[in-house]
């Protein structure tokens, strides 16, 4: 994707990032899809004082992609607030993967200081399972 789409993209998830709802962990997460029609998907972490009810970044912003008619990842970014790669959890990666393609790219930022790496889907999970191995 060109540079300035990638701005734009990175640019909505970091407004994401600062509306997530993540009083328990202090650890905000946002995320903007761009799909096969060029339109774009956002998501941020909604917690929940149940714990394990809250959601993550990227499960908002699939599931906002699937309702809007999108079915297609073509990059993905993620956006937060760490020293470390703030990269998909486990479960994430399993959700990237039911809407991506060999061409599709995850790129992780920070809040502030922006694009910091883009990963293929097959490095963050390797001998996944997919629709095709069904
Ligand atoms: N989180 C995400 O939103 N996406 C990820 O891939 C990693 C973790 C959220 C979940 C929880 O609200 C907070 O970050 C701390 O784990």
């Amino acid at each position: 994707m060109e540079k300035n789409q990638l701005d734009t993209l990175i640019q909505k998830a970091t407004l994401a990032y600062k509306n997530a709802y993540a009083p328990y962990s202090k650890f905000n997460v946002g995320s903007a899809i761009l799909d096969e029609n060029n339109n774009i998907h956002l998501g941020c972490n909604v917690e929940n004082a149940a714990y394990p009810s809250g959601s993550c970044a990227e499960e908002q912003a699939i599931g906002n992609m699937i309702v809007n008619g999108g079915r297609l990842i073509k990059d993905i970014v993620v956006v937060g607030k760490s020293d470390f790669l703030v990269t998909p959890c486990g479960a994430c990666r399993q959700r990237i993967r039911e809407f991506c393609n060999k061409d599709t790219l995850i790129h992780i930022c920070h809040s502030t200081k922006g694009h910091q790496k883009s990963f293929k889907l097959d490095e963050l999970l390797t001998y996944s399972f997919g629709p095709e191995n069904l």
